[in-house]
């Protein structure tokens, strides 16, 4: 399994998801189910639903999982999550994780599209099944949609002249592979410096995250994540960039505050209660050790937060 995807922070996560016999858990990213298989070893007497909106990934998961029944394996986009646990009549969980971004393996393999030095189409979609491509984006979206792709997705300081740089080349012949886009972010950032390669990142992180609408989709699913968790349930998200991980901090901060009357204001009229408490002040990382094995560990910041008892699911 190692070669397709070697998962990260994998004991920290499992301890902290407080396993516990007959216990149901959703595994919101399943890849090659590194996370999922560890769950069920640790505690195979619990309930795991697992999801990837990528095919590929469910048919290695399926493989590497085929002695556990417990486990239910749902190709959907993990903001389905609510309606396709309420299909199964599941109506609450005592645990969600969430591995956020691509696996090792869609970047990897040159076809997906996803890496910046593999001459591949520019495809970049998690779901082969969706009609939006990041070829799509990059030769079809207005100088003024792409800058901001850049900036937001990316945090690229050079948004606006990349976009420039993209209408120049595709006025020329549309804009195809992975390559051809790369050299067009080179001729902006330079050839082979190392703020090339950090700019070639940041475009490629940029436009993979529009493809697959990654923010939205998370900002939608870590509320209903939240909701599922019965008292004393606990989420768990790793993420691998600041905005993933500033929306998590932002989402736990918000649901374990609660009210949200402005502060000169005495009595509340919001009505809104804590739901949440948040476990870690500051995110955890991956040891040094791991960070050595596996240089996708790096930049991994685990943040777990726990449901209050006064739910009553
Ligand atoms: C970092 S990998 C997970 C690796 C996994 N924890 C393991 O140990 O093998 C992230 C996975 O989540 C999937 N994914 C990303 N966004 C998703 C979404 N919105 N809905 C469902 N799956 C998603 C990707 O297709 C990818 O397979």
């Amino acid at each position: 399994m190692n070669t397709y995807h070697t998962p990260v922070m994998l004991q920290t996560c499992i301890e902290h998801l407080n396993l516990r016999p007959g216990g149901v858990y959703v595994d919101a990213t399943l890849g090659a189910g590194g996370h999922t298989l560890a769950m069920v070893q640790a505690c195979p007497e619990i309930k795991v639903y697992a999801f990837d909106r990528d095919a590929d990934a469910i048919a290695e998961a399926g493989k590497n999982l085929k002695d556990y029944p417990q486990v239910q394996l749902i190709q959907a986009p993990f903001s389905k999550m609510r309606t396709q646990l309420a299909l199964r009549k599941v109506p609450s969980v005592d645990g969600v994780l969430f591995d956020l971004g691509v696996s090792s393996h869609q970047l990897d393999k040159a076809e997906r599209g996803f890496s910046f030095d593999k001459d591949a189409s520019l495809d970049m979609r998690m779901d082969g099944g969706q009609s939006l491509t990041a070829a799509e984006i990059v030769n079809d979206y207005s100088e003024q949609d792409l800058a901001h792709i850049f900036k937001a997705y990316g945090e690229e300081k050079q948004a606006k002249r990349m976009a420039k740089a993209i209408l120049k080349a595709r006025s020329k012949a549309p804009i195809g592979s992975t390559l051809e886009l790369a050299k067009v972010v080179e001729s902006v950032a330079g050839v082979g410096s190392r703020d090339s390669l950090k700019a070639k990142m940041r475009v490629f992180q940029a436009l993979r995250i529009a493809v697959n609408e990654e923010l939205a989709e998370f900002e939608a699913a870590l509320p209903d994540a939240v909701n599922l968790l019965k008292p004393a349930g606990r989420v768990l998200v790793l993420s691998y960039h600041s905005l993933e991980d500033r929306i998590t901090k932002n989402i736990f901060r918000t649901l374990a505050k609660g009210c949200i009357c402005p502060v000169e204001q005495i009595i509340c009229t919001c009505g809104l209660k804590p739901v949440l408490k948040v476990i870690t002040a500051r995110p955890l990382c991956a040891s040094e050790e791991e960070q050595n094995q596996n240089t996708r560990s790096r930049s991994a910041k685990l943040r777990i937060a726990e449901k209050l008892m006064g739910d009553t699911k």
